[in-house]
């Protein structure tokens, strides 16, 4: 079966045509076909995030030389696209406006090549394909715990079968990613800002010796598995303003900075993660979404795993699909295709799938 998957919700416009064979009952092998991917990051920088109309304006721009570019891929395989069996698109979470410019897209795609067209959850997609190892969707055994850290969201979710969530733990504010993005601009460093905070905090790391700055570790002792990150946006303020601002501190500093906030971040993360474990005894222990390509974060985590979870196996996403991109988008709605009541021949009608920004699993 073949998938052409369209994902628009933040600043990435994607385009991907994944093929899915089931090998063995439960397994389903994936291989991808065509795949264009491009990123706006740099447009929304002078605005210091995304910037929705903008988005939206630029995927509606760039989706069908996406598509040209996707298909010409998928061609020299000497596969057309007649050959395509469904379109799948992102129909949240995210920002509207952008949701709206791949849905359309979509829409008129898949009723001028008269193709079912399927709208899937971005979460869910950066679950699935967190999930794949070796290009292979297995019965993973469950019940299967997701550490979700982006931009938009921070989540502890549990799968006991395919596709039904408990989500047993969330941020009740800013996203990690959020959090990170917002002290690295005030920081001075440019959108997206996570991963200049990696970098920094892996040279200042490197030094072995505590830097001058303290931050708060929100909710770590809280008797729950809630996230929150607002207050160290607040403390990473007054921390700034202490210091005589940004402007008086030099590059050690400010990477020293970096390594306190990333310290923050992985405190919380793994203790909340120890604690979503042992009250769910999962068998499977996922992260997905953009921060997940944190060096440190994945290598506190399979830490962690490893040490007091043994019987827990840890799936680590490839680097390759961390962030926002089609092939996720086509995986689940492959993987639901497959292994949930999702069927060619009855998809919803056109006219159900709207863009729902807050949309969850
Ligand atoms: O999943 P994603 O691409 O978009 C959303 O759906 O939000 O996640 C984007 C987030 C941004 O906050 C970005 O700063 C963060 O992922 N990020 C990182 C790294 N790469 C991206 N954070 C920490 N370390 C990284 N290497
Ligand atoms: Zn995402």
């Amino acid at each position: 079966m073949r998938v052409l998957a369209i994902e628009t919700s933040c600043d990435e416009t994607g385009v991907a045509v994944v093929e899915a064979e089931q090998v063995s009952n439960g397994v389903l092998r994936f291989e991808t076909l065509g795949a264009a991917l491009l990123s706006q990051a740099e447009k929304h920088a002078e605005f210091g995030g995304v910037y929705p109309t903008l988005a939206k304006r630029e995927h509606i721009q760039n989706l069908p030389i996406l598509l040209k570019q996707a298909l010409d891929a998928v061609e020299q395989r000497n596969i057309s696209f007649s050959d395509i069996d469904a379109v799948a698109v992102t129909s949240g979470p995210g920002l509207e406006p952008a949701l709206w410019a791949g849905i359309e897209f979509a829409k008129d795609l898949a009723e001028k090549a008269d193709k079912p067209l399927f709208p899937v959850n971005h979460m869910e997609g950066h679950v699935i394909s967190s999930l794949v190892k070796d290009s292979q969707l297995d019965n993973t055994s469950f019940p299967i715990l997701a550490l979700l850290i982006s931009g938009g969201h921070t989540e502890l979710v549990l799968m006991r079968e395919w596709f039904q969530y408990e989500k047993i733990g969330e941020t009740l504010d800013d996203a990690a990613g959020e959090a990170l993005d917002k002290i690295a601009r005030m920081l001075g460093l440019p959108y997206p800002g996570g991963p200049h905070i990696s970098r920094l905090a892996a040279i200042a790391g490197e030094a072995k010796k505590r830097g001058p700055f303290t931050l708060p570790r929100p909710m770590l002792k809280s008797n729950n598995c809630d996230f929150s990150f607002s207050g160290l946006k607040t403390a990473a303020l007054y921390a700034i303003r202490d210091r005589g601002g940004v402007e008086s501190m030099n590059e050690r500093n400010i990477a020293d900075f970096a390594l306190e906030l990333e310290n923050a971040v992985v405190d919380v993360l793994v203790n909340k993660t120890r604690r979503a474990l042992t009250q769910s005894n999962a068998k499977t222990f996922v992260i997905g979404g953009g921060v997940a390509a944190s060096t440190r974060i994945r290598k506190e985590l399979s830490a962690l795993v490893n040490t007091e979870f043994v019987k827990t196996e840890m799936r680590l996403p490839e680097l390759s699909i961390t962030g926002d991109n089609a092939i996720m988008i086509a995986q689940a709605a492959l993987a639901r295709l497959t292994f949930n009541n999702w069927k060619l021949s009855a998809p919803p009608t056109p006219e159900s799938i709207r863009a729902r920004g807050r949309l969850s699993l």
